[in-house]
């Protein structure tokens, strides 16, 4: 059986957690494969609402197996949290939960030295989420990491303590003020180090290659969006892992030519937390109504999010690098109530019309080109076929799909698992 993936194509915070909880009824397992806490995938059912940062979120479904892929950086003291949360659902955590022994831990000194880094960069910080996602890749790709299948060594707590010891080092020599209790900060991450043990560790390549030939069904779960991949996001303001189809593969041990469909998930308009340019930005009150009718703050950290319009140009960015099969509208109902829709189509760049994402698309060298629709009065939230959706959306949505040349498939009308057309 193939793998299907399921991607943000924006900055993040498209609503991933969301489809994967509509989606999972079909799959036998749902595996993360990059990110970690930075993220936050929220998921609404039951008139109740819960955040999942390291999880897949496919775990509240009693069908699917999930697993935290070797793609993935875990900090335990976050993962526990997320583990005592769940407590109130009854969930076959043990059973439902696997995780990868390559996927790379979260160290505290890792959190302390994403602080100083960010404090000593002053206005071109990055807007980090502070959860030591960079220092964390960087200890990865530089050899030194600790990984999850490490702690099943005896001498795991000498090279903790030689990795720390480093960092302290390094925390040091940024000279920013960083205040800590490092005593304190690894009591609690030995103690939730212990409740990770519990868990099942697998070698998730040969579990995830297996079960393919045996026929199950898998959906990878991306985090983050294509805009903040490592390579291709708009570095240096991105995160520290590839967001795009490719990080599937790396992050599972999947091979391309296993992958099927390429779930796009955007909203309807654009929006961004943390530092980076952005050229469809407003700072008009089409901005706020979107700010505040979409409820847009971060859901790891509470930032506001910053909110424009849609940008055809970087989604069609998005879906070439992504290969996209099938798109899936988020937020549509934001839009309800706005007089005026705008899309970029194209960029004004060193006097140019392009149709293309540049090299660089700072503010002083792009100028976003618009294109105006109609928008609509009702009421959408409510909807529950695509046949009783506004005509103005319709049309909204069919230009998306001409531009991009991807069907969009699903059309989200408000958090709740119900609240999705299927077109
Ligand atoms: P980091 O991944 O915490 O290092 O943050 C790097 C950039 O990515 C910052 O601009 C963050 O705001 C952004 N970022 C990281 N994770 C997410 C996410 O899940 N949603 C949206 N933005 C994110």
């Amino acid at each position: 059986m193939a793998v299907d993936l399921l991607l943000g194509l924006q900055w993040g915070d498209e609503g991933k957690g969301k489809i994967v909880d509509v989606l999972t009824k079909d799959y036998n397992i749902i595996a993360r494969f990059q990110g970690g806490p930075n993220a936050g995938h929220t998921l609404e059912f039951d008139g109740m609402k819960h955040v999942l940062h390291t999880i897949p979120s496919g775990i509240f479904h009693d069908n699917a197996i999930n697993i935290v892929g070797n793609g993935v950086v875990i900090d335990p003291v976050i993962f526990k949290k997320e583990l005592d949360n769940l407590k109130k659902f009854d969930l076959d955590i043990q059973s439902k939960l696997l995780i990868s022994r390559k996927a790379h831990l979260i160290l505290p000194t890792h959190r302390l030295l994403d602080a100083a880094s960010e404090a000593s960069k002053g206005k071109a910080k990055i807007g980090s989420t502070l959860k030591g996602i960079g220092p964390t890749y960087m200890d990865k790709t530089g050899r030194n990491g600790i990984r999850v299948g490490d702690l099943e060594l005896p001498d795991w707590k000498e090279r903790y303590r030689n990795l720390a010891d480093k960092h302290e080092g390094m925390i040091k020599s940024f000279n920013m003020d960083i205040q800590y209790d490092l005593k304190e900060l690894e009591e609690e991450f030995f103690e939730a180090v212990a409740v990770l043990r519990e868990l099942k560790f697998i070698d998730s390549e040969n579990y995830i290659n297996t079960a393919q030939r045996e026929g199950k069904t898998i959906l990878a779960e991306g985090a983050q969006g294509s805009l903040l991949d490592i390579d291709f996001g708009t570095y240096p303001f991105v995160t520290s892992s590839n967001t795009t189809a490719a990080g599937a593969c790396t992050g599972l041990g999947v091979s391309p030519s296993s992958i099927d469909k390429v779930y796009g998930i955007f909203k309807a308009y654009t929006t961004r937390v943390g530092s980076g340019p952005f050229p469809t930005e407003l700072f008009d009150e089409d901005g706020e109504t979107l700010a505040r009718v979409g409820n847009e703050f971060g859901a790891t950290t509470g930032r506001p999010r910053r909110c424009g319009w849609l940008d055809l140009v970087a989604l069609k960015y998005a879906v070439e690098i992504n290969g996209v099969t099938e798109l899936f509208m988020m937020k549509a109902d934001v839009l309800s109530g706005m007089k005026t829709i705008k899309v970029c189509t194209a960029y004004e760049y060193q006097g140019e019309r392009i149709e293309h994402l540049p090299y660089s698309i700072e503010e002083e060298y792009i100028k976003p080109i618009y294109q105006e629709f109609e928008g609509w009065e009702e009421d959408i939230t409510k909807v529950r076929s695509a046949d009783d959706l506004p005509q103005a959306l319709l049309e909204y949505i069919s230009f998306i799909e001409k531009e991009l040349n991807v069907p969009v498939k699903v059309v989200s009308v408000g958090p709740d698992r119900t609240q999705t057309i299927h077109r």
